[in-house]
């Protein structure tokens, strides 16, 4: 197995990307999350993704070249919706944080390590380029809240988000919510 960074799309292949949102789009659509997205607009939302600067994405390879997992991070000065939400909650320094965007490792790869091993790798990295802190949002009916809060996160506050969600079958846009944590790094 090797981790390998992944400075952007174009040295991702085409068919490797397609195999990360095909495997983003399985991942979220597990409970707790429930998300049901169309193959497009995670195409347009990895595009973007990949146009952030100092951005740190990291892509999990099993010694059959099979893809097992990925995560990425961008300086949090680059998403307007958190950076307000640390603002409004009295958090300084915005440009020296890391936002821990998405993380995701394939159902058949999962509990032998590998989600702690991108999560700490991502950490390591976003501290060589200068970053002093972390900041994660996810579910706290989800893994990663145990994940992080074991790894020494603190809960800032929470936050409520909108997305299209199968709920027995039925699409329907529905509120979740989410709790952001920030650890020192
Ligand atoms: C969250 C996720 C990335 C974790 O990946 P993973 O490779 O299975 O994680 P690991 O094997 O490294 O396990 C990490 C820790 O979680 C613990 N863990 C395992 N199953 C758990 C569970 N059901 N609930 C809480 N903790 C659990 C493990 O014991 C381990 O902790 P330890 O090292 O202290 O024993 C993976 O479950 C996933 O992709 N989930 C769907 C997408 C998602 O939720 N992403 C996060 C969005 S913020």
């Amino acid at each position: 197995m090797k981790i390998l960074r992944v400075s952007n799309k174009e040295s991702l292949s085409l068919g490797n990307l397609e195999k990360i949102i095909l495997m983003y789009r399985e991942c979220f659509l597990e409970p707790p999350w429930r998300e049901t997205y169309f193959y497009n607009t995670l195409l347009i939302y990895f595009e973007k993704i990949f146009s952030i600067p100092n951005l740190i994405s990291l892509v999990s390879i099993s010694d059959e070249e099979e893809i097992q997992g990925a995560t990425f991070a961008y300086p949090v000065i680059f998403n307007k919706e958190i950076n307000e939400f640390l603002e409004k909650n009295g958090v300084k320094d915005l440009h020296k944080i890391i936002y821990l965007a998405e993380i995701f490792v394939d159902n058949k790869f999962r509990n032998i390590g590998l989600g702690k091993l991108l999560h700490n790798q991502r950490l390591i990295l976003s501290k060589e380029q200068g970053m002093e802190f972390s900041v994660e949002r996810t579910s706290p009916a989800s893994k990663m809240f145990s994940i992080i809060l074991k790894d020494g996160f603190t809960p800032i506050g929470g936050m409520e988000v909108m997305s299209l969600k199968n709920i027995s079958g039925t699409q329907i846009m529905a509120p979740d919510a989410r709790i952001v944590s920030i650890k020192k790094i």
